[in-house]
């Protein structure tokens, strides 16, 4: 039998471009305990990303950078950011490899924390980034202290590579490789 049965399973999962149109719902997410605590490790904050400014950030999307939103059942349930962070303009990764994606994601409300939906999200966009033939590997960096984070990175494949600070970010950088990926069950 099962574990979960048909009508408990995960509903199917969509990524969409993100638009203009979503910056008012990540500004809200913004204020999820849980996000805030995926930002940063300041125990005073009650924001998440200092505040970052949605409509300018979701204005300088490119090839090189964008957004994502997840929706399950038309109704927008996370968010992903993925770069080629060798040739993002902000430089966030420093010097680093080309041919590579960095990504990020969180889901914001509440209710559709532990559903399998990150998951899915995760499944759907390293597909779509090894796609691309030339792609040789994903990188993220969730913070040290994200131990939550760092099972589900492992279980999707991806290794810790080294700590490393960005910025005052204390975080554990992970990495998947391609021939990793393709290798899963
Ligand atoms: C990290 C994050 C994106 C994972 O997404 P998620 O949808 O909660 O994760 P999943 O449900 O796919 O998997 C996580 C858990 O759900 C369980 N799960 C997976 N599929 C499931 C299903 N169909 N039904 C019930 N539980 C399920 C997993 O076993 C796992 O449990 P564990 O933590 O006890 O090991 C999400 O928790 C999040 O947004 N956290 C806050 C932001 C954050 O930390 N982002 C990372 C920044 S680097």
């Amino acid at each position: 039998m099962s574990l979960y049965s048909p009508s408990s399973a995960p509903s199917a999962v969509r990524l969409r471009p993100a638009t203009l149109e979503d910056a008012g719902l990540l500004a809200r997410w913004d204020r999820e305990p849980h996000v805030i605590a995926c930002s940063t490790d300041d125990p005073d904050a009650n924001i998440a990303f200092g505040g970052i400014d949605w409509r300018e950030e979701l204005a300088d999307q490119s090839e090189v950078g964008f957004y994502r939103i997840a929706e399950v059942d038309g109704r927008a349930i996370g968010v992903m950011q993925i770069i080629d962070p060798h040739l993002e303009p902000t430089h966030y990764w420093g010097e680093i490899e080309p041919d590579l994606r960095a990504m990020d994601i969180w889901i914001g409300p509440p209710d559709a924390l532990n559903r399998g939906y990150g998951t899915q999200m995760m499944t759907l966009a390293i597909d779509a980034a090894f796609a691309d033939p030339k792609v040789t590997a994903i990188v993220i960096d969730p913070l040290a202290s994200n131990t939550d984070a760092h099972r589900f990175y492992r279980r999707l494949g991806f290794q810790p590579v080294g700590r490393r600070m960005f910025d005052e970010d204390d975080c554990l950088v992970h990495r998947l490789e391609r021939a990793t990926w393709e290798a899963r069950p």
